[in-house]
């Protein structure tokens, strides 16, 4: 999707809009990037939702390192957090997270039927900066059993629910919400991982980023794409650049060589990775995204 412009104006928009379809649903479903799970929240997350049921999907686990991905899972579990990897492209854990909703609604749905109220299917809405693959994961979740319902009073005009099954409905439009600017290694990484594709960064600052991430998590990685050697990658980063450019065969085409190795990473040629280092705890389990 093309890059949104986010002004104050539109953030206030994206916010009043988001607590809007909130409030039409039992559970909001929050997606990241598992790369960088912390920098690709919206900073307001958790005042948006306020004390809506929340379970927070990190995505495109099939390209961020599995390990660290397990630390994450487990550290926002210790805080309080439902979190589940996912590859919706795959739809790789997509069937342990609708399992996770249904537990998480049972409570109420218990109460509800005690008083003689038939259950009904558990109504989401899909929250996230752009690009973590929110439409992604609407359009594998609706992948079978979908038939749209009617527009349903109350709701945005032009708001439908797609029906999933027979136990939930959701909202066919995500909430989408600004990603966070404040800080300048954040941007980096949300670029690196094409969070923000078009971005006030110059290409080369982003793979100056890159490359010294890699040197120090992935040598070989680098090593294999761009046919490099432990000698060059002695070397301080923008001569690794240099060195790439001209085995890239670029000549001195550094914005060039620095779109491709983004782009490279962005895709995962040069194999998994996660930005945003898990916080030290323990791994209490390994915890993958089941088939
Ligand atoms: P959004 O609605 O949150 O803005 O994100 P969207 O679904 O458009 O997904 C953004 C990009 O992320 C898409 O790639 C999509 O294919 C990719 N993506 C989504 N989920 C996963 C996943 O689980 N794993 C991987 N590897 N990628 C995922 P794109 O390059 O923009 O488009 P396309 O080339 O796939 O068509």
């Amino acid at each position: 999707m093309s890059t949104i412009q986010w002004f104050p104006g539109h953030m206030a928009k994206a916010k009043r809009e988001a607590i809007e379809k909130l409030k039409l649903v039992d559970i909001v479903v929050e997606c990241v990037d598992a790369r960088i799970p912390e920098s690709s929240r919206n900073p307001l997350v958790e005042e948006i939702k306020s004390n809506k049921k929340h379970i927070m999907v990190l995505n495109k686990a099939d390209l961020a390192d599995s390990q660290s991905t397990s630390r994450w899972i487990n550290f926002y579990r210790s805080q309080g957090i439902e979190a589940y990897p996912l590859q919706a492209k795959d739809g790789k854990g997509l069937a342990t997270v609708k399992t996770a909703m249904k537990k998480m609604m049972q409570a109420d749905f218990d109460r509800l039927a005690a008083k003689g109220v038939l259950p009904r299917p558990i109504r989401l809405m899909i929250l996230g900066i752009p690009n973590v693959g929110k439409s992604t994961f609407i359009n594998r979740i609706i992948q079978k059993n979908q038939a749209e319902t009617a527009n349903k009073p109350g709701v945005t005009k032009g708001q439908r629910w797609l029906k999933i099954g027979n136990d939930f409905e959701l909202l066919d439009t995500p909430g989408i919400l600004w990603p966070k600017f404040e800080d300048a290694l954040i941007g980096k990484k949300l670029a690196v991982t094409g969070a923000i594709k078009d971005t006030l960064l110059q290409m080369d600052d982003i793979a100056l980023y890159a490359i010294d991430v890699f040197k120090e998590s992935n040598p070989e990685g680098l090593k294999r794409v761009y046919r490099l050697t432990d000698s060059d990658l002695e070397m301080d980063n923008p001569q690794i650049l240099m060195k790439i450019t001209s085995n890239l065969g670029m000549k001195d085409d550094y914005d060039r060589a620095s779109e491709r190795l983004i782009y490279d990473i962005r895709g995962g040629k040069l194999g998994t990775y996660t930005l945003d280092t898990p916080p030290v705890s323990p791994v209490v389990s390994k915890v993958e995204a089941d088939a």
